[in-house]
């Protein structure tokens, strides 16, 4: 049987296509038979909300209500109760209470192990556990950071900042060094892009000249259309909304990176 892998999709720039990459990586790898969890990270509860929860305020067991239980080393109820299953894939979502929960992970030594310690057991359950973060590189996405095997940056030409890559790979670096020795970087993935534009160009060119000879650069790049933004409004994957549309092709296309087979 294949090994769990963990996966954190992060980028502390904002709207750079992560919600988006872990629900449709995670939506395109079920949909190859892969056993996969996603977990929502984020306190603005967008990966829950695009997985059909769309009132997250009103959720009995969020993730939120989870990890003070592990924090204070409680014994947690049965993962039933807070994993919830769908057709396709499960999810364990959040809501806005999350940030609560960061303050908390503040003031304890196991702060920086919580989600590592929620996620371990689980990983007999699963092929994939991704986990979506936050735009902010503070307790909850150095959180993700310390549980994963892998991290999947998705960068988004618009919203480039190379001052916010670099910051990321060095608390990445830092985090292999002092926390999770096994962490690496997956792959930089462009998400909402362009292609004809002088300004995907310019980006692509500079992220591959700065970083492509240490980090993989995946071949799939997500194009920008509007029915992504109306399958989130629809809280649904762009895999399930229209299957056929250029961006779903294009995550189908990624997780076959990611699987290897290509
Ligand atoms: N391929 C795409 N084409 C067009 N719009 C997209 C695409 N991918 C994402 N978007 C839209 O861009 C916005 C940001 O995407 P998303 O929420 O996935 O980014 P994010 O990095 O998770 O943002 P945040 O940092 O706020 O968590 C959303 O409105 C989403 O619908
Ligand atoms: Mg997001």
């Amino acid at each position: 049987m294949e090994k769990c892998k963990i996966i954190a999709v992060a980028n502390q720039k904002g709207g750079t296509g992560k919600t988006t990459t872990a629900c449709n990586l995670g939506s395109a790898l079920a949909n190859a038979g892969r056993k996969v969890l996603l977990v929502d990270f984020d306190p603005q509860a967008n990966l829950s909300m695009n997985c059909g929860i769309e009132r997250p305020d009103e959720l009995v067991m969020p993730i939120n209500d989870i990890i003070p239980l592990v924090i204070a080393g409680k014994p947690l109820p049965d993962k039933t109760e807070y994993v919830i299953r769908g057709e396709k894939l499960d999810i364990i979502p959040c809501n806005m209470n999350l940030t609560a929960t960061e303050i908390n992970l503040q003031t304890e030594v196991i702060g920086l192990y919580a989600l590592s310690e929620l996620l371990e057991p689980l990983r007999s359950d699963y092929d994939y556990i991704i986990c979506d973060t936050n735009p902010y590189l503070g307790l909850l996405t150095k959180n993700a950071l310390a549980a994963c095997d892998e991290v999947i940056i998705p960068v988004s030409p618009q919203f480039w900042s190379a001052t916010g890559l670099t910051d990321l790979l060095e608390t990445i670096a830092k985090t292999k060094r002092k926390i999770n020795p096994r962490i690496t970087v997956a792959g930089i993935l462009f998400t909402i892009c362009d292609k004809r534009t002088r300004l995907f160009r310019d980006v692509e060119s500079l992220v591959s000249e700065s970083y492509g000879e240490k980090i993989r650069i995946y071949n799939t790049y997500i194009p920008n259309t509007v029915k992504v933004g109306e399958a989130n409004y629809l809280s649904r994957s762009i895999l399930e909304f229209d299957p056929k549309n250029k961006a779903a092709l294009a995550y189908e296309a990624f997780a076959r990176e990611v699987l290897g087979d290509d």
